[in-house]
C-alpha cells in the first residue's frame, strides 16, 4: 500500500542571518509542496517521479549503495536527510518517492520539506500516530544530525504550517504560531550564486572586524518584533515598509548581487508595499507584497526570475 504525504515549502519574511544569532525570525510556510510517497519494504529505495522536474533514484541494499540520477538533477543531496528520517523511526527499509518542482538550496526549505514529508510517510507506515508537532521535532532532530547545526524554523513552518515567530531564551527556541491565514505575496526564485554556509561565514567575519554590524543584526531583530505587531494589526502598509528597511540591512551587509537589486528596484518602481531578500541571499528568493500580483510577477520575470509564485493563502502545514 502506498503512503503519501504534501510537506508545504516556506519563506523567510523577517530576521534571517540575525537569526543565527539568537535574533527573532517570521517565517511563513507557503502552499507549495513536497510529495513524499512511502512503501514498506526491506530495502532502502530512494527515488522521484518521473513527471517531475528533477530525477533520482537511490538503492541502498545490505551492502551497497546504487545512485542513478539525471545530470542536471540535485535532489540527491536530499537523501542523507530521507535516509536520517527513516531510521529516526526504527525502520529498516523503505521504498520512498520524492517529488519536488522547486530548485534546491534557493532559501525555499525544500530540505526540510523532504524530511518533514518522509517523517509523516515512514511514521504511518510504522503505525505510529504522531502529530504535527511530534512530526516537527523529530524532523528538526534529523536536519540537525545531518547539518550538524539546524534552526527549528524551517522544519516547523513545514510542519505546522502559517505564519511562526521563532524566538531564542537562552538556549531554547520559542515557536509560537500567528493568527495570519493570508498575505498577498509575490515569490521569485533567481539562481543562487553563493551557498548559505558561505553566506553566514561572510556576515560572521564582518561581524568580528566591524564594530557596527552587531548593531545591523540587533536592528533587524527589533524590525521583526515591530513586523510581528503590524502582521497581528494586518497593518499591510507598515509590514511592506518593515520588509523594505529589512533589506536594506541585508544590503548594507553585502548579500545582494545584481539580479536581486534590480529585482527590488523594480519591484518598488511596480508598486510593490514592500520587497526583500529572503533567506540567505546571493540570488536565491526574493518576496514582494502588494495588490497586483500579476504586475508583480511579470517584473520578477523580467528580472531573471527562474521560477515564480503567487501567494494569496499560507499553507497549514503537513498533510499525511
Ligand atoms: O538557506 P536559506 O536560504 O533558507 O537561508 C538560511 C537562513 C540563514 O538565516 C541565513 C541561516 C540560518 O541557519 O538561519
Amino acid at each position: 500500500m502506498i503512503v503519501s504525504a504534501r510537506a508545504p515549502t516556506k519563506v523567510t519574511l523577517f530576521g534571517e542571518h540575525a537569526v543565527v544569532y539568537g535574533y527573532p525570525a517570521i517565517v511563513l510556510s507557503i502552499p507549495e509542496y513536497v510529495v513524499v510517497e512511502g512503501v514498506r519494504s526491506d530495502k532502502f529505495l530512494l527515488r522521484s517521479g518521473p513527471v517531475y522536474l528533477n530525477k533520482l533514484s537511490i538503492i541502498i541494499g545490505e551492502n551497497a549503495i546504487h545512485v542513478a540520477r539525471d545530470t542536471e538533477s540535485d535532489l540527491v543531496r536530499y537523501f542523507s536527510y530521507v535516509l536520517e528520517a527513516v531510521r529516526s523511526l526504527g525502520l529498516n527499509g523503505l521504498e520512498i518517492s520524492i517529488k519536488s518542482r522547486l530548485p534546491v538550496g534557493a532559501g525555499l526549505g525544500t530540505s526540510a520539506a523532504v524530511t518533514v514529508g518522509t517523517v509523516a510517510v515512514a511514521s504511518k507506515i510504522a503505525e505510529m500516530n504522531l502529530t504535527k508537532k511530534e512530526i516537527a521535532k523529530i524532523a528538526w532532530e534529523v536536519e540537525k544530525k545531518v547539518q550538524g547545526k539546524a534552526s527549528p524554523m524551517d522544519t516547523f513552518a513545514s510542519a505546522l504550517g502559517g505564519a511562526l515567530y521563532i524566538s531564542k531564551a537562552g538556549s531554547d527556541w520559542n515557536i509560537r504560531r500567528l493568527s495570519v491565514e493570508n498575505l498577498p505575496l509575490v515569490i521569485g526564485v533567481f539562481r543562487k550564486r553563493k551557498t548559505t554556509g558561505e553566506l553566514v561565514k561572510m556576515v560572521n567575519e564582518k561581524l568580528k572586524e566591524i564594530k557596527v554590524i552587531e548593531r545591523v543584526l540587533e536592528t533587524i531583530g527589533e524590525i521583526t518584533n515591530e513586523a510581528l505587531k503590524a502582521l497581528e494589526n494586518k497593518d499591510l502598509a507598515l509590514l511592506g515598509e518593515l520588509m523594505n528597511i529589512n533589506h536594506g540591512l541585508l544590503e548594507a551587509l553585502g548579500l545582494t548581487n545584481k539580479e536581486v537589486a534590480c529585482a527590488i528596484h523594480s519591484l518598488k518602481q511596480a508598486g510593490a508595499l514592500g520587497a526583500k531578500m529572503s533567506g540567505a541571499g546571493y540570488g536565491g528568493a526574493v518576496i514582494a507584497l502588494g495588490d497586483d500580483l500579476d504586475s508583480l510577477v511579470s517584473v520578477m520575470r523580467s528580472c531573471g526570475a527562474e521560477k515564480v509564485l503567487k501567494i494569496t493563502s499560507l499553507s497549514n502545514g503537513v498533510e499525511y
